[in-house]
């Protein structure tokens, strides 16, 4: 089976008692943990920064974090959130006055790059930096909120991404970021995506490890 990734999104946990949820899904076997970071200025809501990713890891989670940032600027916050223990570091491209230097800032942090595309993002803005991605995350719904829709057009684009990942013979993952659900996932994965963030799918159902096997049935089918 090809080696698809199952992020939750941890925006859908309980905040108030965020370790011990974490712990929980990465138990139910979730691969990453999927760490939204939004700023009331980028996206219309307010998040949580790199502190709460350092006490992840001093609560003990070892688990990669792979953190969007959905905030402007980007730079100033790349080194923090790399010290915090982020493992991923993904950003929107409008968000950055200078996207090649943000990649290689968060490259040379010692983290894995990657970035974002809203829903009418379009993926030119690849052109240039293929060689700088190690993530591309495509975005199927508006950022700032958990909880709604897959936007069906999205799996062209996943199409047009995963073609070029191809093209570029570069081991890059296509992750997919808003609405996904077992109901969905086969044709996510089918449209090249290979890493998959859940947040409602899995934080609003008390069997965790039910919602992630369904996925990975799912997936092998
Ligand atoms: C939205 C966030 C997502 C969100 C996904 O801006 O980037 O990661 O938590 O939530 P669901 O899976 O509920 O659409
Ligand atoms: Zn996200």
């Amino acid at each position: 089976m090809k080696d698809f990734l199952i992020a939750p999104s941890i925006l859908s946990a309980d905040f108030a008692r965020l370790g011990e949820d974490v712990d929980n899904v990465l138990q139910a076997g979730a691969d990453v943990v999927h760490f939204d970071v939004m700023d009331n200025h980028y996206v219309p809501n307010l998040t949580i920064g790199p502190m709460v990713c350092k006490a992840l890891r001093d609560y003990g989670i070892t688990a990669p974090i792979d953190v969007h940032l959905m905030v402007k600027p980007v730079d100033s916050l790349v080194p923090d959130f790399a010290k915090a223990g982020a493992s991923i570091i993904t950003f929107h491209p409008e968000a950055s006055e200078h996207i090649d230097r943000t990649l290689g800032l968060i490259r040379e942090q010692g983290c894995q790059a990657g970035l974002v595309f809203n829903p009418a993002t379009p993926l030119s803005y690849l052109d240039y930096v293929m060689d700088k991605v190690d993530v591309i995350l495509l975005m199927s719904v508006n950022p700032g909120f958990g909880g709604q829709s897959f936007i069906p057009g999205t799996l062209d684009k996943l199409r047009e991404a995963r073609r070029r990942i191809d093209e570029s013979g570069r081991n890059i993952r296509l992750e997919i970021d808003g609405g996904v659900k077992p109901g969905n996932i086969r044709e996510i994965a089918e449209a090249g995506a290979d890493m998959f963030v859940a947040g409602s799918a899995i934080f609003s159902q008390p069997d965790y490890k039910a919602v992630i096997d369904d996925m990975r049935r799912e997936l092998a089918a």
